[in-house]
């Protein structure tokens, strides 16, 4: 018998830097251009924190926002699970962080490493809380201060990525609506193509580790993308057959902003048209967890999502990690 609480989305968030950091501005940095980070990737700029800005600063930004459109108090919080690779320090979790910032004194809560689909991993964790029946308010936010581990000497990584931060309230539903569906995966064979081999148990900080610039992003873009085009496609095609749904059906397709061509290619073998799918790569980059999360916002906030509308996410990344969910739109703020 199917379970008689949904978890739905009751509000959203985002929060961006207000720094921008034009290709131009690269151009002064690394030997890049603007014509050939547009054309390859979609990218025209990104947002940078301020010094002293971090992780957990965005998402006290997002989590607010939340509490405020949904005109719930700080004590109403359950849970708090961030997904990020770039938390304030490695411990406390940048969970516990905003716990006290914004005052969640009945809230538990912890960080998720899922990369760019960490915030769908961190989607599904609060779902289950949800439909357990044990908790009823999760916040789940996807966070990353990306400049904070970019190599800005190695021209083939600093130009994809950005800072940002978003984030859902997650509440029960009892008419349908709501997180109808998650398909996720990990293949951690892929991991040494995507990775920071720095500042963990492994490689911890020394002299030499960051002589070597191992605290930096090291990508084997060729190979990813290879790998993503696909990956992010088939999950997405997967998640729609299992529910009898397919490419019409989806009002709107929400992938995870890591190159325009990826996105194109996910588009196409859906067969979407350009109003089904949210691109925001161009004034973003590749804000890693934050990607989707910020695109729901947005939407919601453009008014493109309404009530009873198909939403399909869906995100590939470093581990290799991905995954696709599948949302009935109920009420949200
Ligand atoms: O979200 C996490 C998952 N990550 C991804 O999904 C990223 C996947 N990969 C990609 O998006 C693409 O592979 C990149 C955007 C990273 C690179 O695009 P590409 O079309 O695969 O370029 P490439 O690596 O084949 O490089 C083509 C040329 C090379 O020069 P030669 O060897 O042909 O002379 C590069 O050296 O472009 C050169 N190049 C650049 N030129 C100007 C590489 N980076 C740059 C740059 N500016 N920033």
């Amino acid at each position: 018998m199917p379970n008689p609480i949904r978890a739905t989305i009751t509000a959203t968030s985002k929060y961006l830097p207000e720094k921008v950091m034009t290709n131009h501005d690269l151009e002064k940095v690394v030997e890049t251009n603007h014509e050939w980070i547009v054309s390859r990737t979609g990218i025209s700029e990104r947002r940078v924190v301020e010094d002293g800005q971090a992780t957990a600063d965005m998402c006290t930004r997002v989590a607010e926002e939340i509490l405020l459109k949904r005109a719930i108090t700080a004590d109403d919080i359950d849970v708090i699970i961030i997904g990020t690779v770039t938390p304030d320090m490695l411990f406390p979790s940048t969970a516990a962080l905003v716990q006290d910032a914004i005052g969640a004194s009945n809230a538990w809560g912890y960080d998720l490493s899922g990369a760019c689909s960490g915030f769908l991993f961190a989607l599904e964790n609060g779902v289950n809380y949800i439909e357990t029946g044990r908790y009823k308010k999760v916040l789940v936010l996807g966070a990353d201060t990306m400049t904070s581990i970019l190599d800005y000497e190695d021209r083939t990584t600093c130009i994809l990525f950005g800072d940002g931060a978003g984030g859902v309230l997650l509440e029960p539903s009892s008419d349908g609506d709501g997180i109808i569906d998650s398909l996720l995966f990990t293949d951690g064979s892929g991991g040494k193509h995507l990775c920071m081999p720095g500042g963990g148990s492994l490689n911890p900080a020394t002299v030499e580790t960051v002589k070597q610039r191992m605290h930096y992003i090291k990508q084997d873009g060729k190979k990813v993308f290879k790998v993503a085009v696909k990956g992010m496609a088939d999950i997405s095609l997967d998640i729609l057959k299992k529910h009898d749904l397919s490419g019409k059906d989806i009002k709107l397709f929400i992938p995870h902003q890591a190159n325009k061509r990826i996105i194109d290619a996910s588009v196409d073998r859906l067969g979407l048209s350009p109003d089904q799918v949210l691109i925001n790569i161009d004034k973003y980059a590749n804000t890693t967890g934050a990607t989707i999360p910020i695109g729901l916002a947005e939407a919601v906030e453009e008014g493109r999502i309404q009530t009873g509308d198909y939403i399909l996410l869906a995100a590939f990344g470093a581990g290799f990690t991905w995954g696709s969910t599948l949302i009935r739109w109920g009420h949200s703020k």
